[in-house]
């Protein structure tokens, strides 16, 4: 065996920077991590102070204090002007406490929840196992911690106005007279769409357990009764038909075969001239995007099943199920969202299968061809960088493989879900 040169190696012609940049990632966390449990933010919601000012105020001992103000500064978080540190627009609209839009409290979970994850990736890599822990969502447990669910939910509804406020503006509404979000969590988005076009009823699916969330929720956003609730399995108990049917990270947390009967099980539901729309953060074609794909591995660590998907996958998954205008396009700069339009042309089979809804649902004539209002993001299969994530996945139990999946029954209507006819009994 040759031994090692002694003396000076020669040096590659490259240096390790982007290892070291790697290695060293965990630093940027913690400085975040530290500065919300100190109340940095907080502090500097009334306008800027200097350090000697910030250093008393949150008690920090000045050994560290410059360095940590001014690497705060270096991550975008705050912005030193002079002698002065102020909160940088990111930091004062999301990380002061009892402020605009507060996410400060998600951080710390995320990272608690990456951890736990991440740790298992040699492990899944060699066995394709990894133990998942009861995840958010409403098929799993987390809901029942109560702590947990609270930041839970508000990140989640943060992302949800986010979807409704692009698709309030991005589809012309004016022709569909119903939405349905299916896997709706406790019903957000669907109110978001509620409000920002009056004409609209909805619902949203879930287990039954969702029910008392989504009525406090609704409750609370001064919506009691706009959103109705479905209790049911996705993939055994019929999906009230609508005009617009919504899958919202859903489709993430399962194989291929799982998302194509629910992607037909949606296109069943749909009315002529329907649209559906799916959205998670979907790979790109050349499967290069960083970010998509990491949180592709971590659904793989969460989720005995998940994985995100490439676009042009679901398209595919969307023409087979019979839609036959499929586009998808960026969304929120972290997620893509697949729009399938179902023909207009009623099959013999669907019209059997539906029945006019009661009140208001499908009775009336198939919804003018939708307009796709043009994108708010040029350039659909362009994937742009995601900023941060603001949640992590792998909220969602498989189906019971092998379980038969029943037709789609009596569909009912967003009209009668509204009314509470419609529920049935869960997974
Ligand atoms: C990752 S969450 C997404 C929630 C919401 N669409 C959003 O984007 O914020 C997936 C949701 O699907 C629901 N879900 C999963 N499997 C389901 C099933 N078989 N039947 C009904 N709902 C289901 C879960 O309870 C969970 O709330």
């Amino acid at each position: 065996m040759e031994s090692a040169p002694e003396g000076i190696v020669d040096l590659p012609p490259i240096g390790p920077e982007p290892i070291l940049r790697l290695a060293t990632l965990v630093c940027q966390t913690e400085v975040m991590h530290a500065a919300l449990e100190l109340g940095v933010f907080g502090s500097l919601a009334e306008g800027s102070l200097t350090e000697p000012e910030l250093r008393e105020r949150l008690g920090l001992h000045e050994r560290f204090s410059k360095d940590f103000l001014d690497a705060l500064a270096g991550l975008g978080l705050l912005i030193r002007v002079g002698d002065r540190y102020r909160n940088a627009p990111v930091a004062g609209h999301y990380l002061v406490p009892g402020q605009g839009v507060y996410l400060g409290d998600y951080p710390r979970m995320v990272t608690a929840s990456f951890q736990q994850a991440w740790g298992q990736l040699s492990r899944g890599l060699r066995t394709g196992k990894v133990e998942t822990q009861p995840r958010g969502g409403f098929v799993a447990k987390s809901h029942e911690d109560q702590a947990r669910f609270t930041v839970y939910a508000g990140v989640m509804d943060h992302l949800s106005t986010r979807v409704a406020r692009d698709f309030a503006e991005r589809f012309d509404w004016s022709g569909y007279k119903d939405v349905g979000d299916l896997g709706g969590a406790r019903g957000h988005l669907a109110a978001a769409l509620l409000e920002a076009h009056p004409h609209l009823s909805g619902y949203c699916f879930e287990p039954p357990s969702a029910e008392r969330y989504l009525k406090g929720h609704m409750a609370e956003l001064g919506m009691a009764g706009r959103v109705g609730f479905v209790g049911g399995d996705l993939f055994t108990d019929p999906i009230p038909e609508a005009d617009v049917l919504v899958y919202g990270q859903v489709l993430h947390g399962w194989e291929d075969e799982e998302r194509r009967t629910l992607v037909r099980r949606a296109h069943e539901a749909l009315r002529p001239g329907g649209m559906l729309l799916v959205y998670d953060r979907m790979i790109d074609e050349e499967r290069r995007d960083q970010q998509r794909l990491l949180y592709s591995l971590y659904m793989r660590l969460v989720s005995p099943m998940g994985s995100e998907y490439r676009a042009v996958d679901c398209e595919r998954w969307l023409r087979e199920a019979g839609f036959p205008d499929v586009r998808s396009e960026p969304l929120l700069n972290t997620h893509t969202v697949v729009v399938g339009l179902k023909s207009r042309e009623e099959e013999q089979e669907g019209a059997e299968a539906r029945v006019p809804a009661a009140g208001g649902g499908g009775g009336g004539p198939p919804p003018p061809p939708p307009v796709l209002m043009p994108s708010l993001s040029p350039g659909s299969r362009s994937f742009p960088r995601c900023p941060g994530c603001l949640r992590g996945a792998g909220h969602c139990l498989p189906p019971s493989r092998g379980r038969p999946v029943r037709g789609p029954g009596r569909p009912r209507s967003a009209a009668e879900a509204s009314s509470g006819t419609a529920r049935r009994r869960g997974p």
